[in-house]
């Protein structure tokens, strides 16, 4: 059984650049309250008036805004702490299910890999950020790079950004290969928390993956739970 130190779900997000992170939050929060849960959506960087300011400055293609490999890593952590104090940790505390598009995992494959940061630096800087606070489920949304960065192309064109990528979207293929290998490596490491989507297969399957993950592993545990506390037994 998953132990739980706070009341909520926490649930995280992750894959590379297109890989349909926001497209699944969307519908499993839409599938999720239908089904009379209480659900708190949010991203990495972002969900907080800090974390959006510094998603702000780490996405910009203002070449006068030169962010070293060491400064980015520190901004999306100190993003995150805030993220965690602000807005996660009363969420779970309220018993909200949390789905979080992106978080630790992102940070060790972008950081930690593919700007050459180091793997272990980066999770022991996330440990000391989060502490206890960390996804009971990851759903690693794994698609080939070039698959994700045509569809994340594609979306530009048809937004305001007027088809122009991101500072990180616009990195070269091998930069997106090392995100993948290292999300690779991460879920067959930590199989019990990372479950691996194909996220080539059709929305609606992804979709249909997700939900019966998330039921299976998490909220079916839970009710279970709930129904065995000694108080619930003698009133039903
Ligand atoms: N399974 C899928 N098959 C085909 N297209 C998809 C699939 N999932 C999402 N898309 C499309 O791909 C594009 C990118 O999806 P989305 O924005 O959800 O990805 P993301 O992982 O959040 O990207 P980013 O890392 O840039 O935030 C969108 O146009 C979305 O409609
Ligand atoms: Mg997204």
């Amino acid at each position: 059984m998953i132990y739980q130190k706070f009341k909520g779900q926490f649930i995280t997000l992750e894959g590379g650049e297109g890989s349909g992170k926001t497209t699944l939050q969307k519908q499993l929060a839409d599938y999720l309250i239908q089904a009379g849960y209480e659900v708190m959506t949010t991203r990495e960087p972002g969900g907080t008036s800090l974390g959006e300011t510094v998603r702000n400055w780490v996405l910009s293609q203002d070449p006068s805004m030169h962010i070293g490999s060491e400064a980015e890593l520190l901004l999306f952590l100190a993003a995150r702490a805030q993220h965690i104090e602000e807005v996660i940790l009363p969420a779970l505390d309220a018993g909200k299910i949390v789905i979080c598009d992106r978080f630790n995992d992102s940070t060790i494959a972008y950081q930690g890999a593919a700007r050459g940061l180091g793997v272990k630096h980066v999770q022991q800087l996330c440990h000391l950020v989060c502490g206890e606070i960390l996804p009971q489920l990851t759903l690693f949304l794994d698609v080939p790079p070039e698959v994700g960065l045509l569809r994340s192309r594609n979306t530009a064109k048809s937004h305001a950004s007027q088809g122009k990528l991101d500072r990180i979207e616009s990195e070269d293929l091998i930069f997106h290969e090392k995100i993948q290998k290292a999300f690779e490596v991460l879920a067959s490491r930590e199989p019990l928390r990372i479950y691996t989507i194909n996220a080539e297969q059709p929305q609606a399957h992804v979709l249909k993956e997700a939900i019966r993950v998330i039921e299976e592993l998490i909220l079916l545990p839970v009710q279970k739970r709930w129904y065995s506390l000694p108080w619930k037994r003698r009133r039903t």
